[in-house]
């Protein structure tokens, strides 16, 4: 150390002239010039070596050099064999899966994922953080190619293919639709019924004769939806439920609607009287989908006699009839009383 300080002053010394420093040994050249060029240089087959000091850094315009050298030296992650090997299973339609996604990285840094290629079904994800697949797999058949890279917190990465194949399950194979309906396997994972007269539901588990819409109970079939024609002043509409107050008309042009809400087949209705004295003797029906066109259902069974023993009567329509409107017309009540109806109706 001595004698390389020594050689320096010395030639320094000597080379002060032209304003370089220039130190030239066997195999060393150092170099200062006075544009700014510094030359180090050692022999030929000789090395050169810069050792900064513990924890010192190698500064390479403005570069820490160590720190670059550590990043070229990180390895890539590493997908784990049976992962790499691409395939990634086979699945029924509607099935949740969760799929860990084995990469690892060799430093044992964190690693994230990311989607390159092709893709994932829907209502399937990428949990690009957590490393997982997730979701539900859609009921269609159809096979999957996607490209999954793992990257690593020096941006090295590896991909992976992946293969997934999805089978569609048959929603019909339990045989889920009564009364001989037919099974239609849906590509959501469900089936639907298609169901013969007069049946319905979801498994055409309902008999629609006598599946009544409820007019008894205010929560179906709301006090708005009842109206009437010339009605007796405490008697209103909403009191014309079965089981209710009863509705009272003034005479036969009176009429009581029931407002299904909405358009629904009607199969049969139920008149119930309110007394022995506030009855009718028969009544018909018209029906309406708009609440402003009616039409009559011509049944003659439905103008039926009241006979003073029993105090309900149902009546089928002669065909099951789309309608969302429903009037009763009175057709003759005691004398010297009003026509008075309680009622239900039926359908699906
Ligand atoms: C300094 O280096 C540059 C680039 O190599 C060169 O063009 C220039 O001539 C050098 N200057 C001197 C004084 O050697
Ligand atoms: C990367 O992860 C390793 C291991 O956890 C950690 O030592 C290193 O500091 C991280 N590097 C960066 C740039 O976050
Ligand atoms: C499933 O698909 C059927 C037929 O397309 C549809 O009617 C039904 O509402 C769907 N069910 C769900 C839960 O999405
Ligand atoms: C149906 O009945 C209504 C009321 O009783 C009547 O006005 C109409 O003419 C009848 N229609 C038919 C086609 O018989």
């Amino acid at each position: 150390m001595k004698i390389l300080y020594a050689f320096l002053i010395f030639f320094a010394k000597t080379a002060a002239d032209d304003g370089v420093l220039d130190i030239n040994v066997p195999h060393l050249t150092v170099k200062a010039q006075n544009a700014g060029n510094i030359t180090l240089q050692s022999g030929l087959a000789r090395d050169l070596y810069l050792e900064p000091g513990p924890g010192g850094k190698v500064i390479f315009d403005g570069e820490d050099i160590l720190e670059i050298i550590k990043m070229a030296k990180t390895l890539p992650p590493v997908w784990l064999p049976h992962a790499h090997n691409g395939f990634f299973g086979t699945f029924e339609g509607g099935q949740r899966i969760h799929v860990k996604l084995e990469a690892r990285d060799p430093e044992n840094g964190p690693l994230e994922y990311q989607l390159v290629a092709g893709e994932l079904p829907t209502d399937v994800t990428l949990d690009e953080t957590g490393g997982y697949i997730n979701g539900v797999v859609p009921d269609i058949e159809r096979f999957y190619t996607f490209t999954i890279r793992a990257i690593n917190n020096q941006t090295k990465y590896a991909d992976s293919v992946f293969k997934m194949e999805v089978l569609s399950n048959d929603n019909c194979k339990s045989s889920p639709c009564q009364q001989h309906g037919t099974c239609i396997d849906n590509s959501n994972n469900t089936y639907s019924c298609v169901c013969p007269e007069p049946y319905s539901g979801q498994r055409c588990d309902t008999d629609c004769r006598s599946n009544a819409f409820g007019v008894r109970y205010k929560n179906k079939i709301p006090d708005a939806q009842m109206s009437a024609y010339l009605s007796q002043s405490t008697y209103l509409a909403s009191n014309g439920r079965y089981s209710g107050s009863s509705w009272c008309g003034t005479n036969d042009n009176s009429w009581l609607q029931v407002d299904l809400g909405e358009p629904k087949t009607v199969y049969k209705t139920l008149y119930q009287y309110r007394s022995s004295t506030y009855y009718v003797n028969g009544y018909t029906l018209s029906v309406s989908l708009d609440g402003v066109n009616f039409n009559y259902v011509n049944d003659t069974s439905g103008l039926h006699t009241f006979s003073g023993g029993a105090s309900t009567y149902t009546n089928s329509l002669p065909s099951p009839t789309l309608a969302r409107f429903v009037r009763y017309h009175p057709k003759g009540y005691k004398s010297g009383y009003y026509p008075c109806m309680r009622v239900e109706l039926y359908g699906c």
